[in-house]
């Protein structure tokens, strides 16, 4: 049996003022809390993803992480009922004259309750095959009534062309799914935003997850179209956009390239104008991404400034045979870079200095005592 090594943690009076607080005793962080006139104290560090638990909340005799929200007995370290397996070193801990001590000899084993990694984890390989082409409708739509949408209907277009030049397409339209918006994961800590995405490993019902299977697996070009809402692309696509962060989030934490040789291209339609702005921010965002573009990679329409006769612009969408040949085209242009990339492995396969991030990271530093 260890030695038992008792360390004073402070007075009591003092240690009861807070539910839950961080402590660090001989070079380790413990998760302090204190309920019902009894203290108790786990490891710090969550068996997820390396969570602050002294940073979350009491749930009843629960600690909730403070970024996943996996929780874990304040005073044996269990995880809650039915994850009992999941535990985090817990410590005794007394209190006598007034001080509290805890025995840092006495640290119970931290066990993990095997988890079957998400489908989304595997390594992205391509599939054998032919060219495949995802488009990405982003236009909010009521499922029920549909209406027109000119970017969906160019996006249309471009899918229906894929089959002339070879490849296979599917088309999947935001509104038609279920998701979450991002909760912030990041703004905690950026090891908080996982690779799956934490709220799809946490909710079954989330659908985004065919965006992610669409894009990062089996996809080798993606066509995403939008309109211009306010001069900025709609509002499903800036959730998708957030929800993303997951994968560009990677490479800056893990060097972790999930985009490799593929390529995107985008339809932008707005009734009025901001055309060159809505696309360089569709092509900043998917280039940080690791997308690689065809030349000319966007087509786009718009009435201009004083033309508010939406009923015109979608007439002049719908019929015109120059913008349906032009996302045929953008589709062409999609699906032969995407096809000389594989073919030459034209793309880098890592990520150095002096691309994304030239600097190095503090946050890669910390990347390993998680
Ligand atoms: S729940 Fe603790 S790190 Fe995810």
């Amino acid at each position: 049996m260890a030695v038992e090594n008792w360390v004073d943690l402070g007075s009591a009076e003092e240690l009861s003022s807070m539910p839950l607080r961080q402590v660090a005793v001989e070079n380790r962080e413990l998760a302090l809390s204190f309920k019902d006139g009894r203290f108790g104290i786990v490891s710090n560090a969550c068996n997820h993803v390396g969570g602050p638990l002294g940073a979350g909340r009491l749930d009843g005799d629960y600690i909730a992480c403070p970024w996943h929200n996996w929780k874990f007995h304040r005073c044996s370290g269990k995880g809650e009922p039915g994850f009992e397996e999941d535990a985090v070193p817990a410590y005794d801990i007394k209190v006598e004259g007034g001080r509290v001590l805890v025995d840092m000899a006495s640290a119970s084993k931290r066990t993990r309750k095997p988890h079957p990694p998400h489908p989304l984890a595997r390594k992205v390989e391509r599939a054998p095959g032919p060219i495949r082409v995802v488009g990405i409708a982003t236009s909010p739509m009521d499922e029920v009534n549909p209406r027109f949408s000119g970017s969906d209907h160019l996006l249309r277009h471009a899918l229906e062309s894929c089959a002339v030049y070879g490849a296979e397409s599917k088309l999947i339209r935001l509104s038609a799914l279920k998701f979450r918006a991002c909760e912030g994961y990041y703004s905690k800590s950026a090891h908080a935003c996982t690779w799956p995405c934490s709220i799809t490993q946490m909710d079954e019902s989330d659908q985004l997850d065919r965006v992610y299977e669409a894009v990062v697996h089996w996809a080798d070009a993606i066509i995403v179209a939008s309109p211009i809402r306010w001069g900025a692309a709609s509002s499903l696509y800036f959730k998708m956009a957030e929800r993303l962060n997951c994968v560009q989030n990677a490479i800056t934490i893990r060097n972790q390239v999930l985009i490799r040789n593929k390529v995107a291209g985008f339809i932008v339609v707005g009734g009025q104008d901001n055309i060159q702005g809505v696309a360089g921010q569709m092509l900043g965002f998917f280039a940080e991404l690791g997308f690689i573009f065809p030349q000319f990679p966007y087509v786009a329409h718009s009435r201009g400034w004083s033309s508010e006769d939406m009923e015109r612009n979608v007439e002049i969408v719908r019929e015109s045979k120059e913008l349906a040949e032009g996302t045929s085209m953008l589709a062409k242009r999609c699906i032969d870079l995407a096809a000389g990339l594989i073919a030459q492995h034209q793309a880098p396969t890592s990520i150095e200095r002096g691309g994304r991030k030239a600097h190095s990271l503090e946050i890669e530093r910390d990347a390993g005592s998680v």
